[in-house]
């Protein structure tokens, strides 16, 4: 069995981020969510990934590498433009060859990993399986539609949507997907849907499972999506300090404080992780935060937080909440007169004061 991740696309949910970077190399605790997705790959015991990637592949190929790293081999299949998730399937058709696999979208957590669904995949061997999960916003997802334990219908982001069951990042087809993408035309959006391609399947009478997964998942489509899966990986941290802490500071609870990192006369509340080489003066961090490598906080409070590289916050007298800062962003706080805030925010950029 092999897998596909997809890696392209734009990330215009995450724009300003997406503007600089991949969205999938956006790290919730401090590390990029696309590691996360061929973690899980890796540890159903396939090492053979063909990576899907779009105008950002050159840096994913650049983080990411040829898998070694990671017990795995990367193949990367560029793709002219986002075109849709089946179009991915499509240009990668000569990688599969003739092989069972295992699409995941890079974009997406699932907590307990793919192994099981794939030793389901393998042992009941359906043409194609697709995981469902119970979610309060359906409109936003593909959604399924199941009638006596079977898939009747699938629907991409329906206004109306006929249940709250939705489809997660994850799917499994043998080679009759390569039949449907092929077969399908673009959707009103201008895309080769995935769900009009397993509704292809369904309809010409091939088999399609559907498991519904009460384990965590998350599209981090949205940066309050990436707060949420910040929230649920940083709770799983090992706690770890290969940093300095001063007599002066306190650290209460889990935290992963990286070489190189300095606190100095703080307060770390965990769950925390903290980068290689950061400094924390005269701060307080509180849960639920995430400081990227070479980040500098001095006289604040932040808390259900993820900084990215090397930022720098100063003297801000309001607490930090969940925020999503970029790269090598600066906030301070001035002191002369006139009393005023002065921005300097890129494209789509969101600043809330009070
Ligand atoms: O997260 C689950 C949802 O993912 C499903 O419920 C939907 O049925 C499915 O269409 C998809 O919806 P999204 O709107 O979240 O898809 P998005 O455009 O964000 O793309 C998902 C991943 O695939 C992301 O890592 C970018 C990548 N991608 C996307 C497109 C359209 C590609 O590599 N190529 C593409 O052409």
């Amino acid at each position: 069995m092999k897998a596909l991740i997809l890696s392209g696309g734009t990330g215009s949910r995450l724009r300003p981020l997406t503007y600089t970077g991949a969205k999938q190399l956006i790290p919730v605790a401090n590390k990029p969510i696309l590691f996360y997705a061929i973690e899980a790959i890796r540890e159903a015991g396939i090492t053979e990934i063909g990576m899907i990637v779009g105008d950002t592949g050159a840096e994913i190929e650049r983080v990411v590498g040829d898998g070694q790293a990671f017990g795995v081999k990367i193949t990367y299949i560029p793709q002219e433009a986002p075109l849709g998730l089946a179009h991915a399937v499509k240009i990668a058709e000569s990688f599969i060859g003739a092989d069972d696999f295992l699409m995941f979208l890079g974009d997406n957590l699932v907590r307990d990993g793919v192994r099981a669904f794939s030793e389901q995949f393998q042992t009941s061997k359906p043409n194609g399986m697709i995981l469902l999960s119970r979610v309060p916003n359906p409109q936003r997802f593909g959604v399924a539609e199941i009638q006596g334990g079977q898939v009747t219908r699938l629907i991409e982001k329906p206004k109306v949507p006929p249940s709250d069951l939705a489809l997660v990042g994850v799917y499994l087809f043998d080679r009759s997907i390569f039949r449907a993408v092929n077969e399908i035309a673009p959707s009103a959006r201008g895309e080769l849907e995935i769900t009009d391609a397993i509704q292809h399947l369904i309809d010409h009478g091939y088999r399609v499972e559907a498991h519904i997964i009460d384990g965590w998942w998350k599209d981090t489509g949205k940066p309050e999506d990436m707060l949420e899966a910040n929230r649920m990986m940083v709770e799983n941290i090992m706690p770890s300090c290969d940093g300095t802490v001063d007599q002066h500071s306190q650290v209460i609870g889990r935290a992963c404080i990286a070489s190189g990192a300095v606190i100095e006369n703080s307060v770390i509340r965990g769950p925390v992780v903290i980068g290689a080489n950061a400094v924390i003066r005269n701060s307080y961090i509180g849960p639920f935060t995430s400081i990227s490598e070479g980040v500098r906080i001095e006289g604040s409070e932040l808390e259900n937080s993820i900084i990215l590289q090397d930022t720098v916050i100063e003297h801000i007298p309001t607490r930090i909440d969940s925020s999503l800062i970029g790269k090598n962003v600066h906030i301070s706080k001035v002191i002369e007169r006139p009393k005023a805030l002065t921005f300097v925010l890129g494209d789509n950029s969101r600043a809330e004061v009070q």
